[in-house]
């Protein structure tokens, strides 16, 4: 039997990654993984435990010792468990987002779950998006997408959802934000985020998410 693909989707905050790569796991029967969940799931225990965010030793450790899974919910939502606790919403706190760059830039860190991310994976079938998913997770894969837009727009989408979740937000400052992710994104010494040199660019700045979500399938189907 033809093992299943792994499709691996690159590129900054904003940029649609996770709808995108929700829309082309579902059109083709493949898992969903989400790998920054993965980091926010230990900014977040780090946070809770009081953990030193400057402490590479304390957090590779803490690492070490997580147990983080996922979970289709009744109705299709993707939900994450960091040590049995469910913690979905919770990762997407501004608190947790910002400090989320610390924990991705700690060799330990990323070690233990670049693990993960690879189980996860193990047996093909996966769509999986993050920063370093075609540079480093998966250099080998088949199907390798960067997903880029202007900062301009990529704000003006994260904008729009956090208003649809009935949050008090400022453009400007989401724009500002953004903007000192990716900067930290692309700048850290390890796995920096960077277009594998074999994917497919993709600028959506002037396509909707369903559009680049078929030029994706398009490919997979070539
Ligand atoms: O994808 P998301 O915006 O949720 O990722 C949050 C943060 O996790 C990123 O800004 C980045 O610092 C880190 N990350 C990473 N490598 C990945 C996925 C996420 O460094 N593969």
């Amino acid at each position: 039997m033809k093992k299943k693909p792994i499709i691996c989707i690159d590129g900054p905050a904003g940029a649609g990654k996770s709808t995108i790569a929700r829309m082309v796991a579902r059109e083709l029967g493949l898992v969903y993984v989400d790998s920054g969940a993965l980091y926010r799931g230990l900014a977040w225990k780090a946070l809770e435990n009081h953990v030193n965010l400057h402490d590479a030793w304390a957090l590779a450790e803490m690492a070490k010792n997580t147990k983080m899974n996922f979970k289709t919910m009744e109705g299709g939502g993707n939900h994450i468990f960091v040590d049995g606790t469910d913690v979905t919403s919770q990762i997407r706190s501004e608190r947790v987002s910002f400090h989320t760059n610390e924990i991705a830039k700690v060799k330990g860190v990323r070690k233990v779950l670049n693990e993960m991310q690879k189980a996860l994976g193990k047996k093909g079938g996966v769509v999986m998006e993050g920063r370093d998913i075609g540079t480093r997770i998966f250099p080998k894969a088949k199907y390798k997408f960067f997903l880029d837009a202007s900062p301009l727009e990529r704000a003006r989408r994260r904008f729009l959802e956090l208003k649809a979740k009935g949050r008090r937000v400022n453009l400007e400052k989401i724009a500002h934000a953004l903007a000192q992710r990716d900067y930290k994104d692309k700048t850290r010494g390890i796995s920096p985020l960077r277009q594998a040199p074999d994917a497919v660019v993709i600028d959506s700045t002037r396509l909707s998410l369903a559009q680049v979500a078929k030029r994706i399938l398009k490919f997979v189907a070539a």
